[in-house]
């Protein structure tokens, strides 16, 4: 059985679902296993004397003997860890310089904003870390308009955002766009109006590295600076993540409008019927927060 694919390529039979290992062909899996212990700060969740496997997040960093079909050295793919930023990178070079290792390749900065560089270990193999650029945040320009629209087009289905019978168009709201480098990574679009604000979109794109909670910060300070006292967003019963990181950061449910996304969806029909999480797409859920105090 094949899956759905680019057009007119043939498919293999089945998909991957992400890696789950990267593993690295050592001389003495004793000794590698005491330098990826000090380097990961963790013991091995598998200590065998002739394979050790480290929990790395949901991934694996797995040590096997080298052999004629695994030499130990570089050569093809090279895993590339994250790091938090580019300090956390320098350190991590001197600790490996530290340890008997060196660097092979880099550091060096891409136009996406990322450092990137290889580093030896004393056994002789290569391991890769990539460290992002310090994001900034700033008011978006007529320049990044093309990509703001192509933004909700791809997230939202379309140029319109309809919250409880209001519809707002890309063109007309107000945003905070996210940089990392020379790269755009998520955008903050609202509305302002004398003392309320309301935030109608918040996406961070790649997800989960902290966009969503700066563009966030950012929009808060932003207005809080123009004298705004009360914020506003709506969100869906089943954002459940989104519902966690606004109230995590003082906002209040401040009403719930049965129906609200089903009456949308007359006016926009590509509002999907399943949201996230397999929860039908039904209602909405207004979110309030005062700034000048914690949410009260
Ligand atoms: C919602 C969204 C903007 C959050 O941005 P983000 O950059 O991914 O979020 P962050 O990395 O700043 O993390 C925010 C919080 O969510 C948590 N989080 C991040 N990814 C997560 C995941 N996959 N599952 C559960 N929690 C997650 C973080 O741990 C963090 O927790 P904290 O509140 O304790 O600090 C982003 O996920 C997104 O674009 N979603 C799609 C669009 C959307 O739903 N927008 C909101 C609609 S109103």
């Amino acid at each position: 059985m094949g899956h759905e694919g680019p057009p007119g390529l043939p498919q293999a039979p089945t998909r991957i679902h992400g890696w789950a290992a990267v593993t690295y062909f050592v001389p003495d899996v004793r000794a590698a296993r005491d330098f990826v212990s000090q380097l990961t700060g963790e013991a091995p969740v598998l200590d065998h004397e002739n394979l050790c496997h480290f929990a790395v997040g949901a991934e694996r960093i797995t040590l096997h003997p080298a052999d004629p079909k695994g030499p130990v050295g570089v050569a093809g793919p090279v895993a590339y860890w994250r790091l938090a930023d580019v300090a956390a990178l320098a350190s991590m070079i001197e600790w490996f310089e530290g340890h008997g290792g060196q660097k092979y390749r880099g550091p060096t900065t891409g136009p996406d904003g990322w450092t990137v560089c290889q580093v030896r270990d004393p056994f002789g193999n290569a391991w890769g870390f990539v460290a992002p650029a310090a994001l900034a945040v700033r008011a978006i320009h007529a320049e990044d308009r093309p990509w703001l629209r192509a933004l909700w087009q791809r997230e939202w289905g379309g140029e319109t955002q309809v919250s409880h019978g209001a519809q707002h168009h890309v063109r007309e709201v107000d945003a905070l766009v996210a940089w990392r480098g020379a790269v755009r990574v998520g955008a903050a679009t609202f509305v302002a109006t004398g003392r309320t604000a309301e935030l109608v979109t918040l996406n961070a794109d790649p997800r989960g590295q902290g966009i969503g909670s700066r563009l966030l910060a950012a929009w808060e300070e932003a207005m809080a600076r123009r004298g705004v006292a009360r914020l506003t967003l709506t969100t869906t019963n089943d954002n459940l993540d989104a519902l966690a990181l606004y109230q995590r950061r003082g906002y209040r449910l401040a009403r719930l409008i049965p129906e609200a996304v089903m009456r949308a969806r007359l006016q926009k029909p590509s509002i999907p019927v399943t949201g996230h999480h397999g929860i039908p797409l039904r209602d909405e859920l207004v979110l309030e927060k005062s700034l000048g105090g914690s949410g009260a």
